[in-house]
């Protein structure tokens, strides 16, 4: 009888909905999906203690390992890998395609030398471009296109404190002289220089005129941007958005969002929001809190020594001029979001309450040395500002055909070295393989430093590349 078919076969559906729940809140633990539960945000504001802070890291921890799938949205058929929200002209439905992206399946793809956070062989290099429409072609022509090898992020979090420190001191050095012009209704001249770092002259007017002439290695809104080896990126955060849908065609709701771009799968591949504000708050909390390179001591005596006698030259010839030994960093206080992002990336102002949690909770952090005012000393090797580093005579640094934000080819920001012993090869390409030939590679406003590398005795140089060495991940 029809009738009792029907029955059987509702029956028999109603059985096979039970048996088998492939649509279940609860993701089943085979389910080929990355992200099980995605991370609310709301549930970690305020000040973290050690163990939210650990839950939240946890979090972010398995999201840079997440080998993601089309159930977590994976791929961007109608969006290009420009960091703004960019349509292509025509939809791209492979899964990978190494040069335009995607171009991974998980940020460890890439970061992973020594260990997850870490550096990339040349083999994961990346092209970065602004990305316009036509992604295939402006990836694959030099003249779009900058390649770029992988860096590590240990220590990231304090590199963007102690970014976030430099600014605030730019900044209020700038209002002060404004004020100082205005009162003495004359221009006044303000040396840029904080923690040590001189980025310059700023000469303002009575009326408030600023004349920018005079920078040096920063923007013009004088925003210490520590990332990308170009120094154009302000945080972690901005970052993150933009390597998620660059190489994995995961789209962060803060930027890619209905409320900038109307829609809430802009890319179009059949998945809506696919990274909560929680989870780009779990991937900077867990690289904030990736602990920082260290100085290893060699057990070999005769490297003991050389290095002992590379450190002493290394200042003797000035490679500790932008190579800075150590910076100053006054607080451990990581917010989240930043003081400093723009729109598209989630802004304190974006926010009723921030996440706000202490690095020194983390175990490493005991292990850094603290100055006679108790400020924190960051052994980065850096000074987080760009420098002319190629000229014609000696060009390599300048390989790149695309000015990227208005900063000059030959321009990049000094690479911190901390960590350098691990993360071969070397140079912003990584097409360096020694560290002699990172060395000898410095031109523009490092050729007098390298004129003094080069002449040094074979024995000395070698003294110099054995305490480079010592500058290592320890896993
Ligand atoms: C295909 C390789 C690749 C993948 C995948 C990748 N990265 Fe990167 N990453 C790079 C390269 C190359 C750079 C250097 C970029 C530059 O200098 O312009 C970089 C730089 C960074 C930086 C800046 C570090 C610094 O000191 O300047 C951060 C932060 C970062 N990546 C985070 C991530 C996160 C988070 C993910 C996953 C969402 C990710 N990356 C996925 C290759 C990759
Ligand atoms: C004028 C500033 C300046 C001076 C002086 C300088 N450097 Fe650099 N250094 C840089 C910049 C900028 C880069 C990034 C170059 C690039 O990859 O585009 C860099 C890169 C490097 C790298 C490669 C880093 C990496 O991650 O691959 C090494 C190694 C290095 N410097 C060592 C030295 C040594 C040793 C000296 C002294 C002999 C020195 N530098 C002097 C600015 C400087």
């Amino acid at each position: 009888m029809p009738c009792d078919r029907t029955t059987a076969l509702l029956a028999a559906a109603v059985t096979l909905l039970t048996a088998v729940p492939s649509v279940s809140a609860e993701p089943l633990p085979w389910e080929e999906r990355a992200i099980a539960a995605h991370v609310e945000r709301d549930d970690h504001v305020g000040t973290l203690d050690a163990a939210r802070l650990q839950a939240l890291r946890d979090a972010g921890e398995a999201l840079f390992k997440a080998r993601f799938t089309p159930a977590d949205g994976v791929g961007r058929p109608m969006a290009t890998q420009a960091i703004t929200p960019v349509k292509r002209k025509r939809p791209f439905r492979l899964a990978f395609f190494r040069t335009a992206g995607m171009d991974a399946n998980s940020c460890a793809g890439c970061h992973n030398d020594p260990v997850v956070g870490g550096a990339g062989e040349f083999v994961v290099n990346v092209f970065v471009s602004e990305g316009f429409t036509d992604t295939d072609f402006d990836n694959l022509d030099p003249q779009f296109s900058n390649e770029r090898n992988t860096n590590h992020l240990f220590g990231a979090g304090l590199v963007e404190l102690l970014a976030r420190e430099m600014t605030a001191d730019l900044h209020r050095l700038r209002a002060e002289a404004v004020r100082a012009a205005r009162a003495a209704g004359a221009p006044v001249e303000v040396r840029l220089l904080t923690k040590g770092v001189d980025f310059g002259l700023l000469k303002v007017m009575p009326d408030g005129m600023i004349d920018l002439a005079g920078l040096d290695g920063v923007d013009t809104d004088l925003v210490v941007r520590p990332f990308s080896q170009k120094g154009v990126m302000t945080s972690l955060r901005q970052f993150s958005v933009n390597a998620m849908n660059h190489h994995h065609g995961m789209q962060a709701v803060e930027r890619f969002g209905s409320r900038w771009t109307g829609t809430d799968d802009f890319d179009e591949d059949g998945t809506a929001d696919e990274l909560t504000d929680g989870d780009i708050s779990a991937l900077v909390a867990w690289q904030a809190g990736l602990p920082p390179p260290v100085e290893k001591v060699p057990d070999d005596p005769r490297w003991r020594q050389a290095a002992a006698r590379g450190s002493a030259l290394f200042d003797e010839i000035g490679c500790g001029g932008c190579h800075i030994r150590e910076l100053p960093l006054d607080s451990l206080r990581f917010t989240d979001p930043g003081p400093y992002d723009a729109a598209g990336t989630l802004r304190a102002s974006d926010v009723e309450a921030v996440t706000g949690y202490d690095l020194a909770m983390l175990g490493w952090a005991a292990a850094l040395r603290r100055n006679a005012d108790g400020a924190v000393m960051v052994p980065l090797f850096g000074d987080l500002k760009r420098h002319r580093i190629a000229d014609p005579v000696n060009a390599h640094f300048g390989n790149e055909l695309l000015a990227q934000r208005f900063v000059d080819r030959d321009v990049f920001q000094t690479a911190e070295l901390w960590g350098i012993g691990s993360t071969a090869p070397y140079g912003h390409r990584g097409d360096l393989v020694t560290l002699d030939e990172a060395i000898r590679a410095h031109g523009g406003d490092a050729t007098a430093v390298t004129r003094r590398y080069v002449a040094l005795a074979e024995a000395d140089r070698s003294a110099l590349i054995a305490f480079l060495k010592t500058l290592v991940i320890e896993p």
